[in-house]
């Protein structure tokens, strides 16, 4: 069967064949290669309607607001999973049977430690550091103690720097907020499982053996399970750009971090809980439901919107009924900030502004009222999710390294200076 095509007409050019390709699900894509034959280029700032690379990792339908890691449905992983047997979904491509979890857990617990040094490194930061600027510094300084197994080439060096991250991002996250709060570190323990771990490690002291509420723990679960992969966002294209230069993962994932630390993308979260702050009172609403349609005014209605979504983000929905439940369980359902948020919600989906431009609740809606409840400071919400995310970036950069690939290299429209010669300064107006 011919290959379906495209034909691009270019005046004063014979048509031009652009191959089309079909994938699994959602859109075709147009394969724009020929196009360098015939001196042009295609233009797509932000890349809203352009295909940066064939992945088999997630799946995401904007209009049907399905979400899918591996075929799977985020809403059935959230129910009938758990967040470690999602990073061996994502890394593996299959979910993993009772011997396989088991052993990959094992290998996770194994790896939560961290050289001693990177205390040094935490020390020199001021006290009041941004805990996302200290995971940029240390996560990119991994690297550095692990010279034996960085040849990107060699699968069980990647297999094990994957391991290395998922395992050591919540002991670093830990290690940022106590450096940040000036409390001493708790060493990761064996006997817990990965989000009560980060929650110990968080909120314990050497002082006392205080143990975890499991209802929290399921939570935080909950919650690194809803950020674990999303496609080919911000900071997932920003680790497979800066992996194919070839540069080290650990390198590259500290790419995603900072990408991620945008108040576009991960740093919504904590932006939104600053905003229902600064909202204060459901009085004041409206107030801020103008200034979000108002063009002449920069503000944002935080954790509202989407590049892919246009329904309801799945993780948003799933993120509501957890919070109603977390806080429920806490005896803190009557969160003053959880209502103003409720309020919000309601008031923006029935405006015809929000609802022309199809402006539903985003991950980061819910996810920084749930982690409040939690007892986590707005500072550390997007560590929060860059310590969920990092399975999602080494599994797209793994994907990435083990296929054909080439340096990304994107090209511009210039509307510049035409070619001019330097006029001696003496002479100059
Ligand atoms: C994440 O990509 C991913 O998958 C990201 C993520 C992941 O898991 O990796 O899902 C995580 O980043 C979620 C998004 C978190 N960000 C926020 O909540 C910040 C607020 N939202 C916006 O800044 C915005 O909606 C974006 C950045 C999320 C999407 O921006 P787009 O796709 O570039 O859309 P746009 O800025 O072109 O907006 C389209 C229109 C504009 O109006 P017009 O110029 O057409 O008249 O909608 C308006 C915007 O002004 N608009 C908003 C709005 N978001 C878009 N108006 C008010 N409040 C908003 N939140």
């Amino acid at each position: 069967m011919t290959e379906p095509k495209a034909i691009l007409t270019i005046p004063g050019q014979p048509p031009i064949d652009l191959p089309i390709r079909k994938g699994t699900l959602g859109q075709d894509v147009i394969d724009i290669g020929p196009l360098g034959q015939h001196e042009h280029f295609s233009f797509d700032p932000g890349f809203t309607v352009t295909a940066s690379c064939e992945s088999k990792i997630t799946y995401i339908d904007g209009d049907q607001g399905i979400l899918l890691h591996r075929g799977y449905p985020i809403e059935e992983l959230a129910e009938k999973s758990d967040y470690l047997e999602t990073c061996y979904l994502l890394l593996d491509g299959n979910l993993p049977n009772a011997q396989q979890k088991a052993e990959f857990e094992n290998i996770i617990t194994t790896h939560t430690m961290v050289n001693r040094s990177v205390e040094q490194f935490l020390s020199g930061f001021r006290y009041d550091s941004h805990p996302m600027a200290m995971m940029c510094g240390v996560v990119g300084a991994l690297s550095s103690f692990y010279h034996d197994s960085l040849d990107i080439a060699d699968p069980q060096h990647r297999m094990i720097t994957a391991h290395r991250l998922i395992a050591k991002m919540p002991t670093l996250a830990a290690m940022c907020y106590k450096h940040y709060i000036g409390q001493p570190y708790m060493y990761p323990r064996n006997e817990l499982k990965y989000a009560e771990n980060f929650l110990n490690m968080m909120f314990g002291t050497p002082c006392a053996n205080r143990p975890v509420s499991p209802v929290l723990a399921r939570a935080m679960d909950l919650l690194f399970l809803l950020h674990a992969d999303h496609e080919q966002n911000a900071s997932t294209s920003t680790v497979r750009l800066a992996g194919s230069s070839g540069a080290n993962p650990f390198s590259c994932i500290a790419a995603g971090i900072a990408a991620l630390w945008g108040p576009s993308h991960g740093g919504a979260n904590q932006a939104v809980l600053e905003m229902l702050a600064e909202i204060g009172d459901e009085k004041h609403i409206d107030t801020f439901i103008r200034r979000a349609k108002d063009k002449n005014d920069p503000f944002r209605l935080m954790g509202f919107g989407h590049r892919v979504y246009k329904n309801f983000d799945p993780r948003a929905k799933v993120m509501k009924q957890a919070c109603d439940n977390v806080l429920a369980e806490l005896g803190i359902d009557n969160d003053p900030l959880l209502r103003i948020a409720k309020r919000l919600e309601q008031i923006a989906l029935e405006d015809d502004y929000f609802v022309d431009k199809k402006l539903y609740p985003n991950v980061d809606f819910y996810s920084g009222i749930i982690m409040k409840a939690i007892g986590i400071p707005t500072e550390m919400f997007t560590v929060i999710f860059a310590t969920g995310r990092t399975v999602g970036w080494i599994a797209h950069w793994n994907e990435m390294i083990s296929n054909s690939y080439r340096i990304g290299r994107p090209r511009q429209l210039y509307t510049g200076e035409r070619q001019r010669s330097i006029t001696p300064i003496e002479q100059r107006g």
